[in-house]
């Protein structure tokens, strides 16, 4: 899907399909560099996550294994409450493993800062997080992210993965929506 197919629904393109490669090469390079000689386990987070996963994979040089887990955050309307459900699972035993997870975006960090706690007390050897959006609540919880593809206002956006409605995930760029689609 491309903008001329959405191109009445969305507002602005926020980072294009270019920019979102460009600075995912340099992330992998980063990546390759910090597990030279290690084991990577890379963990995404479902739905979101599957774009991100799938580009950055394919530009680590590093041998990697990959799993999912989806998870599930209770909270009033669309604001996260921290309380998280596992849907579904790892399929991997995690002891002594280097892990890192895979995430589109972090917006109050509460989803992410439950799941590495997690991960970390089941053995693993080390738990990094590396997200392509980062929005400003972020800074507000305890979460050490140590890679991020970009710092975003405060805004709600779709494409790359991230859906309105399970809408717009196949767009190969980070929009914003035009306001009549979500009023
Ligand atoms: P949080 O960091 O616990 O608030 O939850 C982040 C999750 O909320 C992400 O993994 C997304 O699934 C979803 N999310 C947050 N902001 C956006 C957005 O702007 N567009 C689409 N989904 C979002
Ligand atoms: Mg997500």
């Amino acid at each position: 899907m491309q903008y001329d197919d959405v191109a009445s629904e969305l507002q602005d393109v926020l980072l294009t399909e270019k920019q979102l490669q460009a600075r995912l090469t340099e992330m992998a390079a980063q990546i390759d560099a910090d597990y030279a000689g290690k084991d990577l386990l890379l963990v995404g987070v479902l739905r979101g996550a599957i774009m991100v996963m799938a580009d950055l994979s394919r530009k680590l040089r590093t041998r990697v294994e990959m799993d999912w887990m989806a998870v599930s955050s209770y909270g009033s309307g669309t604001k996260s409450s921290g309380v998280v459900r596992i849907l579904k699972d790892l399929d991997t035993d995690l002891t002594g493993r280097n892990v890192l997870i895979v995430e589109d975006i972090i917006d109050s960090g509460l989803t992410l800062s439950w799941l590495a706690a997690n991960l970390r007390s089941r053995g693993a050897a080390s738990v990094e997080i590396a997200t392509m959006l980062r929005k400003p609540e972020a800074a507000k919880v305890e979460v050490d992210v140590k890679y991020v593809g970009f710092d975003i206002p405060k805004a709600f956006v779709v494409g790359y993965g991230l859906d309105y409605a399970e809408r717009y995930r196949n767009l190969p760029f980070i929009g914003t929506l035009a306001p009549h689609v979500y009023s």
